[in-house]
């Protein structure tokens, strides 16, 4: 697989073309942002951790029949995947309240949610990722009604699953972002899933293991997400 010209450089990673038009090369980048990037910083060595755990996590979810982008690792900092047509929505999943649902909402960090919530938000970094609805998107054509329902459905698979993953490593699942895109006909897991987009709370301690660490300024960060990685590497 020969690596080409870069296509797209965003916050946290680089994408490369590669000389077969289905795949691409993610390179995963130390620099960080949080808040729509008001804050930004570098962790040492986020980028191999990042692209470590993420494969796991992509290999775990492939083994259980989920469709992801996931091809194979390339070396510490890329991986293969195939290119898709990326929708323009995060889709982020909450079992806990935190981050900006508190903010929002007014209500406590770490309240237990009577079911998960579902929230979409629409990929613009010049409007700060606004939350939409299903109604938003379907008036404005976002996304099509086939791709919301199995976007709900897989979100929520996922999130049965990954809950289920972290829990035997004594991790707890608070919430995470998704983001999916079309590849021949078919919707598939894209983009990452790491410390960066997921809250894990180490269970008992309620020890922070992700990049609350970075936007709350709790230190440790290179060793929160090293712990991660031990763990999904058991
Ligand atoms: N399989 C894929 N095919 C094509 N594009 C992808 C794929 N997986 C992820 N992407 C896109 O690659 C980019 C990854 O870069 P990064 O996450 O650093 O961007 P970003 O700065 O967070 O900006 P964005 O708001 O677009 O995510 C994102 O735009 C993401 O949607
Ligand atoms: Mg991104």
């Amino acid at each position: 697989m020969k690596k080409a010209e870069k296509i797209y450089e965003g916050k946290g990673k680089i994408l490369y073309a590669t000389d077969d038009p289905d795949l691409l090369i993610q390179y995963f980048k130390d620099d960080t942002t949080c808040f729509n990037a008001a804050k930004r910083g570098v962790i040492e060595k986020k980028g191999i951790m990042n692209n470590k755990i993420s494969a796991k996590i992509f290999e775990y979810l492939e083994t259980m029949g989920v469709s992801t982008h996931y091809v194979q690792l390339v070396n510490e900092r890329e991986m293969l995947i195939r290119k898709a047509e990326m929708l323009p929505l995060e889709i982020v999943v909450r079992n806990r309240a935190a981050g900006s649902l508190c903010r929002n909402l007014g209500v406590p960090e770490g309240l237990a949610l009577e079911c998960s919530i579902l929230e979409y938000c629409l990929k613009n970094d010049r409007l700060n990722d606004p939350l939409v609805n299903n109604d938003h998107i379907r008036a404005l054509k976002i996304a099509s009604e086939k791709d919301m329902e199995a976007i709900k459905e897989l979100a929520l698979l996922i999130n049965h699953l990954l809950t289920k993953f972290f829990l035997r490593l004594n991790v707890e699942l608070i919430d995470f972002k998704l983001e999916f895109g079309q590849c021949k006909g078919k919707l598939l897991l894209a983009d990452e899933i790491s410390p960066d987009t997921c809250r894990l709370w180490e269970v008992g301690t309620g020890a922070r293991l992700d990049k609350d660490r970075f936007r709350q300024d709790l230190g440790h960060i290179e060793e929160a997400y090293q712990e991660v990685l031990s763990r999904v590497s058991r």
